[in-house]
């Protein structure tokens, strides 16, 4: 059927309609075959009081066609050629992908839609770029990619967040009007996280269908999920542009970011099976084919304090406990004794480090670890030698007070010589050093982001990729870490380039939960950096028992974040105890099915990681329990058939307030069938609140 177009994967269908723009009739569950009729069965009817022709709801809907809401693009020519209407000229497509190319001739712009389903991952991904045919400039003030949504499609789940609490999850309906998100920080931010999803009514971890989106990009962008009056519902998602910052000259083009998008038959667990399916087949790129390195990073136990001779005891405790990655972090180059200095000079402080690095790097390696670095190179202290001899290098709007945050500026990467600074200095560290991992730190917001003072988000965060790809193409062993005031740039572009994200400042493992749980809806846990903190949380000051902690930081990838020299040997040895249990499992952590199940007492998380033929469950009970008696474990994804061998791997020692006898299970190794777990279960000890167990099960 030549108007159709029909993209396929293992478990979803993609039908395009080609028209005179090209309509996704169905995007969801397969379609083996598509019935002649097809075109016939989905036209729709003219309503009353309105145009008195079909609106599509196309890849790039049209205002100038009468699609009142929000169109995908929008721009203008000195007032002119604002409202362009299309006209596919071209179409190619083949198994897994489709592309489209548009004409308007009046107002002289032409569209590119790229469409691509993964075939093993069934996830969508989707771009949209606008070439200018004209030579009078053309300003873009919107381009963005739409993806529509059955009329079952009722309730939303939305990010929220911030500094110390990201990936909060918000739930609302979706009937009428919608959702729109807006963010204008420069960086991912934590406050904006861009994704969300949208499900049958009360889907949940394991029930309903849900779709799921994620735009990869790390400057502005905008989100939204609208209902249109007529019913027809959708997601558009793209870069935020400043006025003015994007005009295309003759024959410049455009591109949007990439949208990211699936659906799902079994509620979230479903959206997160394909995401992490995905991101492990095409976005993550390490260099090694090694296991995770367990960490452990010197911010929260020395923070600016930097003795060679006391971290070198720091890191010879650490191998003692089974740490596999040692990172100085903040406080290590000149001039850097607080918040307020420094940031640009990336030289080694010598009245730190009279000796040198080297002397650190060696003991760290002697001891079999690999040695890592913090660096904040998008950043400048006022207080530096090179704001002193570049002040014309910060990001700003010339004329304007630029405000400070965490006392710094950001650094113009558009201007070549500062790039060329920073590429010069890192490498050089990189090659002076044996550094196997950068802890790239990225500590405040754009403010009034001025390139030749004009709107530099787009520029800047693109000079940031170009960077880091210049860096890894030059050092292509060396690995990197995202971070930004803990998780405020965490998508999937910027994992392209980078190796792992530190999720969150927040180490309290009870906020962790929460944090940990929404970023796992998009990132596998081999690039959630998730650490042992000290017993008592730097940024709640709650205290937490080890079982908490080490259960928390296990299921990511671990690592330890305190000053070992200081803690009592006891509780060193609990860190060994959890840091040899996550290496013991992390073969099947960091490839497996992760998982969440929907727990009966909303006061415990259930997550789980599963291969062929192993699984591991982890129940962590957040708050008091609901009632005396835990419900018991249901395990809805094993075999029916299968027999399994199942034992508890953990449990907290302590857990003796609430409960006074344990289940006799719980020191043995049963044997149970794949349907006694899914429709009968595990009868759990009872937990105390702010404690997790865990269980093991091996399929026999
Ligand atoms: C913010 C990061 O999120 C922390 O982990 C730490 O690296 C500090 N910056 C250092 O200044």
């Amino acid at each position: 059927m030549s108007q159709i177009v029909h993209l396929c994967s293992k478990n979803c269908s993609l039908i395009i309609k080609l028209a005179r723009v090209p309509e996704i009739l169905h995007w969801g569950n397969k379609i083996e075959q598509i019935d002649e009729d097809i075109l016939l069965s989905t036209e729709r009817p003219i309503s009353q009081a309105r145009l008195d022709v079909d609106v599509p709801l196309s890849l790039c809907p049209e205002l100038g066609s009468g699609h009142f809401n929000a169109p995908g693009i929008e721009g203008h020519r000195n007032g002119y050629d604002w409202a362009p209407v299309f006209t596919t000229t071209e179409h190619y497509s083949s198994e897994g992908c489709a592309v489209f190319t548009l004409r308007d001739d009046v107002a002289h712009l032409e569209l590119k839609i790229e469409i691509e389903l993964d075939y093993d991952s069934d996830v969508v991904k989707k771009r949209i770029s606008v070439t200018n045919l004209e030579h009078t400039k053309y300003y873009l003030t919107k381009l963005s990619a739409t993806l529509p949504l059955p009329h079952h499609a009722n309730e939303l789940m939305t990010f929220h967040g911030r500094w110390s609490r990201e990936f909060q999850t918000h739930r609302q309906a979706f009937s009428h009007g919608g959702f729109m998100q807006e963010n204008r920080r420069g960086r991912t931010s934590h406050e904006n996280f861009p994704g969300l999803f949208a499900g049958s009514n009360n889907f949940d971890q394991q029930n309903g269908q849900v779709w799921g989106f994620h735009l990869g990009w790390s400057g502005n962008h905008q989100l939204r999920a609208d209902v249109k009056s007529d019913g027809r519902r959708f997601v558009q998602a793209g870069e935020l542009l400043l006025a003015g910052e994007v005009r295309l000259d003759y024959m410049q083009s455009y591109s949007t970011p990439w949208l990211y998008a699936c659906a799902s038959n079994t509620g979230l667990n479903g959206i997160s099976d394909r995401f992490h399916r995905y991101v492990r087949a095409n976005i993550i790129k390490f260099p090694e084919n090694k296991p995770r390195p367990v960490h452990l990073n010197t911010w929260e136990g020395i923070y600016f304090e930097h003795d060679p001779e006391y971290i070198m005891k720091m890191a010879s405790e650490a191998a003692e406990m089974g740490v596999e990655r040692f990172i100085i972090d903040d406080g290590w180059f000149v001039g850097r004794s607080g918040e307020r200095s420094a940031l640009g000079d990336w030289y080694l402080d010598e009245k730190k480090y009279p000796n040198g690095l080297e002397p650190v790097i060696e003991h760290v390696n002697q001891q079999g670890m690999e040695f890592g670095l913090w660096v904040e190179p998008e950043m400048i202290s006022k207080d530096s030698i090179l704001f002193r001899e570049h002040p014309e290098w910060v990001l700003e709007l010339k004329g304007y007070h630029q405000p400070s945050g965490r006392w710094q500026y950001v650094l113009n990467l558009q201007n070549q010589d500062c790039f060329d600074y920073l590429f010069e200095r890192l490498s050089e560290l990189l090659t002076r050093y044996n550094i196997a991992y950068l802890k790239w730190d990225m500590n405040r917001e754009l403010v009034q982001p001025g390139h030749v003072g004009r709107p530099a988000v787009n520029g800047q965060t693109k000079a940031l990729y170009a960077l880091l790809d210049k860096l890894l193409a030059t050092h292509p062993k060396v690995e990197i870490e995202s971070c930004s005031s803990g998780g405020g740039r965490i998508d999937f572009e910027i994992l392209k380039r980078t190796h792992r994200f530190w999720a969150s400042d927040c180490n309290d493992a009870l906020e962790r939960q929460t944090i940990q749980r929404g970023m796992s809806y998009f990132f596998p846990p081999e690039v959630m950096g998730a650490h042992i903190g000290p017993d008592e949380s730097h940024t709640t000051r709650r205290c937490h028992h080890i079982n908490m902690r080490g259960m928390t930081a296990l299921s990511g990838h671990m690592g330890v974040e305190l000053d070992p020299v200081k803690v009592a040997s006891e509780e060193k040895q609990a860190f060994a105890h959890y840091i040899a249990l996550h290496k013991e499992y992390r073969q099947l952590l960091h490839s497996g099915r992760s998982f969440r199940l929907n727990a009966s007492d909303h006061r415990q998380h259930i997550n789980g990681v599963q291969s062929d033929d192993e699984m591991l469950i982890t129940v962590c009970q957040l708050a008091m329990p609901d009632y005396a008696l835990p419900a018991p474990l249901r395990i809805s994804c094993v075999e029916p058939g299968a027999s399994y061998q199942v034992k508890l791997v953990e449990m907290p020692e302590t857990s003796f307030q609430l409960m006074k006898q344990r289940p006799s299970w719980l020191d043995k190794t049963l044997t149970l069938s794949g349907d006694n777990l899914r429709e009968i279960g595990l009868t759990l000890p009872i937990l105390d609140p702010e404690s997790a167990l865990m269980v093991h099960l091996k399929r026999i």
